[in-house]
């Protein structure tokens, strides 16, 4: 099975736990694009659900489908909340944030009442910090963050699109990817990020994840936190 027919496969199969009435958390990336086409074939055959996305780019994915994409002010208490990550650590610790969603999307997922991982295997790994950890960061603290982050060892290198330009988030902040290797205490780090003054957000989900569907050969399998 290949990555991408692994991404299909979760996201079907997360759509299809989707019941009638929810409201629905929508992720962002590819994993999540696949699961809220999935759920959009279901809304399109007569499933009735609310959502609300943790990024333009799958609100206007949603409203495209048909589906009925409102705002946390409209829709502050949410069912579920279904998204990919870049890794998947013991006890479901998660580093997410690599489609540069990650504020919004803990935002979404602290309005959940469920927060359901949807993964190919090779997310799962045994000890978090192969995948650069993203931190959001306020543009005029940059290299005041920077240099603290530095301080920290965390090896913080500004995000920028292929083409040289910087990457800004939808809250038109920086992202500062920290190649800090092998995180084997996340709640001591994610404190040490916390700690620096103009850091919005870091990418280490702890204690928020509650199930994750993970595809591979041999089909989906179910991690519990
Ligand atoms: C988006 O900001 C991320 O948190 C994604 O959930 C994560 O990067 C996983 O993306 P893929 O499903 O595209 O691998």
């Amino acid at each position: 099975m290949t990555q991408d027919q692994a991404k299909e496969l979760v996201g079907r199969r997360a759509a299809e736990q989707v019941e009638d009435g929810m409201r629905v958390g929508l992720g962002t990336g590819s994993t999540a694009t696949m699961f809220i086409k999935a759920l959009g074939e279901r809304v399109k055959a007569g499933l009735k659900i609310r959502c609300v996305a943790s990024s333009d780019a799958s609100h206007r994915l949603g409203q495209s489908l048909g589906m009925e994409m409102l705002s946390l002010k409209e829709l502050p208490e949410l069912d579920v909340y279904i998204d990919g990550a870049d890794e998947v650590g013991p006890r479901l610790a998660l580093i997410k944030g690599g489609g540069g969603a990650l504020l919004r999307e803990k935002i979404v997922t602290s309005a959940a009442a469920k927060f359901l991982v949807v993964v190919d295997s090779s997310k799962v790994v045994p000890v978090l910090g192969r995948f650069p950890l993203p931190v959001e960061v306020i543009k005029m603290a940059l290299p005041v963050v920077e240099r603290r982050l530095s301080q920290l060892g965390l090896r913080p290198k500004l995000r920028q699109h292929a083409d040289g330009s910087v990457y800004l988030t939808d809250e038109n902040n920086y992202i500062l990817d920290c190649a800090c290797g092998s995180i084997p205490d996340p709640e001591r780090t994610a404190a040490e990020i916390r700690s620096v003054v103009g850091v919005v957000e870091h990418g280490l989900f702890l204690k928020m994840a509650d199930t994750a569907l993970v595809a591979g050969d041999d089909g989906v399998s179910e991690l519990k936190a």
